[in-house]
Order: C-alpha cells, then structure tokens, then sequence
C-alpha cells in the first residue's frame, strides 16, 4: 500500500510517501518521496521553539513540500479533481489555516490525483497550533481525492521507526521479539515503554518535570551553546572521550536509585547552573568538563532506568526513539552495556536520519494502523498536544 504522511508536530515540516508490503511479521518500507525542512535556524534566535511562529512556518511550506514530495515520488496519477462543488467544504477544513488556503487551492487545481491509498498524519502529541496544520492540510486532501485518513501518535512513529532496519535501501521491521522495550527520548518526552503485541503499549516510567532533549537544550543554553542542544554538547563532551575518566564535571544522577523507571532531570539542570555560577569565568576548557559530566550522568540514569524495565518485562527487544536517541554517547553507551549485562536483548536503534523528527516515521505506524484497518473519521479528526502512547498498569 501506498502512504502520503505528513508531520508537523514541532519545528520540522515533513511529508513522505512509502511504499509499504508485508504483514507485521515481515513489513518492508520504501521510501519514494521525502521531503523535510527544519524551522530549526528561525527557533535558534530565540533560543526554542515558539508556537505560533512554528504554525506560520507550516503553513508556508507544507505545501510546496507535499509538492516537492510527490514529485520526487512520480506516482502515476489521475487529473486534476474537479473540486468546484467541495471548495466550500474544503474553505470550511482549512478556515484556521488562512496562510495555507490559496497556496492549496492553486496546488489542487494543477495536481494530478496520486495513486496512493491512504493519507496519514501526526495527531499528537506535540504543539496544538503546529499539527493542526498538518491535520488541515491532511482532511483537506483526504476529501478532494478521496482517500482514507489515519491519525498517527508521533511517539508511536518514534518507537516503531527504532524497529526498522535498512536493507538493500528499504526499511524492514520483521523479527521482532515481544516484549519489547522502548525508551523514548525527545524535545518534548522522555518515556519507557513497553509493548508485548502491536498496539499493545504499557507506560513503566516517565519523566517528572524535563524531557532529557529539554534538559540539553537548557544546559546548552547555560553555556552559550546554540539551540538544539544535544548535538553542541554531544560535540564537546565526544572530544574528551578519548582522554582520563575524570574528564567531567561530578554531576547529580537524580531518582536513580530509587526503585522506579521515572526520571527526574531538573535538579541535574540546576546542579549544572549553580557549578556555573560559583565560576569566575566559564571558559572553553569548563563548557567542556561540564557538558562531559552533563553527558555522563544522562546516560548513566538512562542505562540504569531502561535495565530496570529489561529486568521487569524481560524484554527481548530493546528500542531506543526519539532525537536524543542520535547521540553518539548514548548509542555506544546503550551498545556496550546491552551486551554485557542483558546479552539475551537485542538492541534496536534507528538509522541516524530516522532519529529525529521526520515524515518517514509517520508513515511506518500508520501502515500498522492500517493493517488493524484503524482509520479516523475525516469530520472528527483532533490534534490533541497531549496524546498518551500509553498508560500505566494499575495492576
Ligand atoms: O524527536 P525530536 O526531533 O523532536 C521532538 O519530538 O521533541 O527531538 C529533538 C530533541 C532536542 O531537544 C535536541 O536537542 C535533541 O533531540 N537531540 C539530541 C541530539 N540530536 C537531537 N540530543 C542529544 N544528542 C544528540 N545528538
Ligand atoms: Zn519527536
């Protein structure tokens, strides 16, 4: 089946269009279009991510990548549709997106019908003005061709895009061992979740107040870093790798013995502005002590959180999702340590591109939907910022 995806949950704007085969013991993804653009160099003068500011960026690019995509698919396609008796209906879908209405009419009249089956998109979580855009554009389209919607957790899309591994330039996810363990770690999550069927997610632990992403970024911040994060200080912190053990800074390892799988990373963060400020001055040598400890004790309560859900579901598979899941320390971390304290796991870590936000990702859940024939109803789709993968057991 042939899958148009659209994400636009934060601050990158992506559409892809996958080829999918299989059933869920052997699903194979090719990628035939994909475009992404990162508002990431408007957000950095601000030192994060506004909103508002991310909406408008959508708005204005969403369509000519949803263009650029399809181009680069080249799909065998129908005419355009003669939509003059849904314009209202589509006036009616798009009424919050005015920045996106025009560029989408002129694209629909000049745009030959794809042959694709469904059309997918982010739902939630992330921030409510950003996916409501994707979600728009997404019921537009899904009325003026036709084609079936489904709504996709992002998180999801995090998790089952870590299952994929690439093989003669496709993506192929078979073989998967329940249970499976996925750590998720973002801008905007840090979750350890575990899953003993498709579709079938247990929430085991979470942060309390930081996203380990938000938690580099803020650090980042402190030492004048530029925005995101996590690849300035991965970039500092890897330059000391090579030299003594006692590189870093000492640095807190909050809740890490305390029996859960939760995660606290605000009191790392303050322990890491209060080192800063007993400092007369915060030179290179300092950024890289700090972002070196900052480093360590991440990956430290990672490994001891993610070995805790291991041992309670013995896991067969472990998964690591999300943008903080690119980082250079936490995939050798994560590799080393798998093999020599649960040697029966396997790890799974996505290929780098897949790591953070993207449209690829999107639409590997989705397909999963679809195979659950789970579609949503054009009329009733929400963006909801808060979408849970997953609860907690109560048993
Ligand atoms: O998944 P993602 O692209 O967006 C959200 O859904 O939030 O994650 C973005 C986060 C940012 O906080 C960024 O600093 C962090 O992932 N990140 C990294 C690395 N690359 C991105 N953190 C640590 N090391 C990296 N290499
Ligand atoms: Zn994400």
């Amino acid at each position: 089946m042939r899958l148009l995806s659209i994400e636009t949950s934060c601050d990158e704007t992506a559409v892809s269009i996958l080829e999918a085969t299989g059933g869920t013991d052997n699903a194979r993804f090719s990628v035939l279009g994909n475009a992404l653009l990162s508002q990431i160099d408007i957000h950095k003068e601000y030192g994060g991510v506004y909103p508002m500011l991310a909406k408008r960026e959508h708005a204005k690019n969403l369509v000519p990548l949803l263009e650029k995509a399809l181009i680069e698919a080249n799909l065998p396609g129908r005419e355009a549709p003669i939509i003059d008796a849904i314009d209202d209906e589509i006036e009616r879908i798009l009424e919050r997106e005015p920045d996106l209405t025009e560029l989408f009419f002129t694209f629909l009249r000049r745009s030959p019908i794809p042959e694709i089956d469904a059309i997918a998109v982010t739902a939630g979580p992330g921030l409510v003005p950003a996916l409501w855009v994707g979600v728009n554009l997404a019921r537009a389209l899904s009325l003026a061709w036709n084609k079936p919607l489904i709504a996709v957790n992002h998180m999801e899309g995090h998790m089952l895009s870590a299952l994929a591994c690439e093989e003669d330039g496709a993506l192929v996810i078979d073989d998967v061992q329940f249970p499976v363990v996925g750590l998720l770690i973002s801008g905007g999550h840090t979750e350890i979740v575990s899953m003993d069927a498709w579709h079938s997610y247990q929430l085991m632990g979470a942060t309390k107040d930081d996203a380990v992403g938000e938690a580099y970024d803020k650090v980042a911040r402190m030492l004048d870093l530029p925005y995101p994060g996590g690849p300035e200080i991965s970039k500092l912190a890897e330059a000391t790798r090579e030299e003594a053990f006692d590189a870093g800074e000492k640095l807190p390892r909050p809740m890490i013995n305390d029996g859960t799988c939760d995660f606290s990373f605000s009191g790392l963060k303050t322990a890491v502005l209060y080192r800063i400020k007993k400092l007369p001055d915060l030179t290179d040598a300092e950024k890289t002590r700090i972002a070196r400890g900052f480093e360590d004790a991440v990956a430290d309560v990672l490994w001891t959180k993610t070995s805790r859900a291991i041992e309670e579901t013995g896991a067969n598979t472990l998964v690591i999702g999300g943008g903080v899941s690119g980082n250079t320390n936490l995939r050798r971390v994560f590799a080393e340590k798998i093999a020599a304290e649960h040697s029966g796991t396997t790890l799974r870590i996505p290929p780098r591109a897949l790591t953070t936000d993207n449209a690829i990702m999107i639409g590997i859940a989705a397909y999963y939907r679809a195979l659950a024939h789970e579609y949503s109803n054009r009329e009733t789709l929400n963006a909801d910022g808060n979408l849970a993968l997953a609860k907690r057991d109560k048993s």
